[in-house]
């Protein structure tokens, strides 16, 4: 989640391999000799063996901050205001979910009905988007966003566009490969496939995904550990392995297994400082959190 994406950045870059590894190299040491010196702060292990990747943050570099859902801590969750939030917060990465209409319509919500963060009932599937349009997705957070719209994943990529700011898409729950077509064509539609990486935990959506639009980044959910998540990272072409802070836990030093194959480590969803501080000297690379603007303070204050 480091960089605006070269042209083959989910690829696996082995030291020493390619001219590109140097000029990231050197852009790292760029970034660390212009960042303000760190007194206490937690660094990421010093690891020999790692490989370089875009994804993979630079030794001493802060943490990147997702801010999950948007802010969601504070405005509505996966919505406009939610990210703009985000944004004014100093967050660059928004995660939201897209999942379809009825329609085939792709829009912005994580479940899979929109009983709990609108005023309407139904499985989102179930609904057109004439009907989704017509929710109001802001009163349940509070009546200050009353009127707030379930954005469509079009509008959402607009907004981002012209206001600032990458996307971490989740493809959520099912799919067929047409609708996750649609998904890349707007996308490509609205000029973002430098400022977009994809993430699911359907393993056929990331193949999907890779068959229609190789240049996308491609990051693999997980809530359990795969056996093998090296294997798995290397067929699916991953340029991460995102797990939740819980199932990391188990094997922390999948990370710098995970680093040594040039595969970032982006962990959800993480809200406490003292998960934070573990996090961030175990060197992942990102954190999904739906307090970002207290994520990104508490980062900076670590290294000031
Ligand atoms: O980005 C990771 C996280 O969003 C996955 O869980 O349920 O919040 O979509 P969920
Ligand atoms: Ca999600």
């Amino acid at each position: 989640m480091r960089d605006p994406h070269p042209p083959a950045s989910r690829r696996r870059r082995r030291r020493g391999t390619t001219g590109l590894v140097v000029v990231v190299a050197g852009f790292a040491a760029a970034l660390v000799a212009t960042a303000p010196p760190a007194l206490a702060a937690p660094r990421p292990p010093a690891d020999d063996t790692a490989a370089t990747s875009p994804w993979m943050r630079p030794a001493g570099a802060p943490v990147t901050v997702i801010a999950h859902r948007g802010a969601s801590s504070a405005a509505p969750e996966n919505t406009l205001i939610a990210g703009e939030v985000a944004r004014r917060g100093g967050a660059v990465w928004i995660e939201n979910d897209v999942q379809p209409s009825r329609d085939d319509v792709p829009y912005v919500l994580h479940d899979t009905t929109v009983d709990r963060t609108t005023d309407g009932t139904g499985p989102i599937r179930s609904l057109t988007s004439s009907e989704l349009d017509a929710l109001d997705a802001g009163s349940w957070f509070a009546p200050a966003f009353a009127g707030t719209h379930v954005p469509t994943l079009e509008a959402q990529l607009a907004d981002l566009r012209t206001r600032g700011g990458k996307l971490l898409l989740e493809v959520k729950g099912r799919h067929t490969y047409a609708q996750v077509r649609r998904i890349v064509e707007l996308v490509r539609e609205q000029g973002m496939t430098e400022r977009v990486f994809v993430q699911s935990f359907e393993v056929p959506h990331l193949r999907y995904v890779h068959e229609l639009a190789p240049e996308l980044p491609l990051g693999l959910l997980r809530d359990t550990l795969d056996t093998d998540p090296l294997a798995v990272a290397e067929d699916l072409r991953l340029a991460s392995y995102n797990p939740s802070d819980r199932a990391l836990s188990t094997r922390p030093e999948l990370v710098r297994d995970l680093h040594a194959a040039g595969v970032a480590v982006n962990v959800w969803t993480v809200d406490s400082p003292a998960r934070w501080k573990a996090l961030d000297a175990l060197g992942v690379d990102g954190i999904i959190t739906n307090r970002p603007t207290e994520l990104g303070g508490w980062s900076s204050g670590q290294r000031s």
